[in-house]
């Protein structure tokens, strides 16, 4: 059996057309919605991100704004450029862009956003709005892939759905959105003993660690559905996930490609969570 392939570039594709449709309403009612892009340093990885953001607003019509300082910006500088953009009432959406350089306290910085505009949903009030069952924005990640389950019509409710990866970004949230969606979740993480006795029963499952090739075919559940987080950049340059295609398409029902898959996603569902603050503002 060879595994369904789900094309995240082609579900994200018609997700920012209908963002797009939103997006010219409410500007025509005089609100265009607007992401702020803060990135402090060099890093390459984080510049292409912020790039691929920053186009994707142009192109479903959102103003965007990308603020990029040298990596030798001071904390306090980086707070007060937050609290502009806070008291703006043209920006709807803020993005710091992760990884910040060491001398500057990324909690910190996060808390400073305001939680109705912190579209990444990583301010601590919006970690806690979404335990409680009460999202006020679902990190753009673990969105886009409930967003992708929901697309290929899997069934949640009573499913074992397993995620591997407890980062705050990733795999905490996810977590909580497929257990809010009814699943039996597990959560592994780096401690874990005999990862795949877990990785196999899995129903539904979601690798988030930051490991290429971690998860092979043999530690998949015939027919499950395996969801693919990592964007691992290997030796040869070839951009590769945590999970080992090649052995894991034999086994699972249907999977994520990298790249392809839950990358696009991402940046979709950011786009997503700006026009609903753009929205919420609007009343
Ligand atoms: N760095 C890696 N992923 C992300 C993300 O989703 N948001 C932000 N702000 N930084 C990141």
């Amino acid at each position: 059996m060879t595994a369904r392939i789900i094309n995240g570039t082609e579900l994200a594709k018609s997700v920012r057309q209908e963002v797009a449709v939103r997006a010219a309403a409410l500007t025509a009612q005089g609100t265009q919605p607007c992401l702020a892009v803060i990135l402090v340093g060099e890093n390459p990885a984080s510049q292409v991100y912020v790039r691929n953001k920053v186009k994707a607003c142009e192109e479903s019509g959102l103003r965007s704004i990308l603020e990029h300082h040298p990596a030798t910006l001071g904390e306090a500088d980086l707070l007060a450029r937050i609290d502009a953009l806070n008291t703006d009432p043209d920006v709807h959406g803020i993005l710091v862009q992760l990884p910040l350089p060491k001398h500057i306290d990324s909690h910190k910085v996060i808390e400073a956003i305001a939680a109705e505009k912190d579209v990444d949903g990583f301010h601590i009030s919006n970690a806690g709005l979404l335990m409680t069952g009460q999202p006020l924005f679902r990190p753009c990640t673990p969105y886009g892939v409930m967003k992708m389950l929901e697309n290929q019509g899997v069934a949640l409710r009573g499913a074992e759905a397993v995620v591997v990866g407890a980062s705050n970004i990733v795999g905490k949230p996810q977590a909580m959105l497929l257990l809010q969606a009814g699943a039996t979740v597990t959560i592994c993480n780096s401690k874990t003993v005999d990862l795949a006795a877990h990785t196999r029963r899995a129903d539904v499952l979601v690798v988030a660690v930051g490991r290429a090739n971690m998860i092979t075919g043999d530690m998949i559940k015939p027919g499950a559905v395996v969801i693919d987080v990592g964007m691992n950049r290997l030796d040869n340059g070839k951009l590769a996930g945590d999970v080992d295609f090649a052995s894991a398409v034999e086994v699972a029902g249907a999977i994520t490609p990298v790249p392809g898959g839950v990358g696009p996603m991402t940046i979709a569902m950011l786009l997503v969570n700006t026009m609903e603050a753009a929205e919420r503002s609007a009343g």
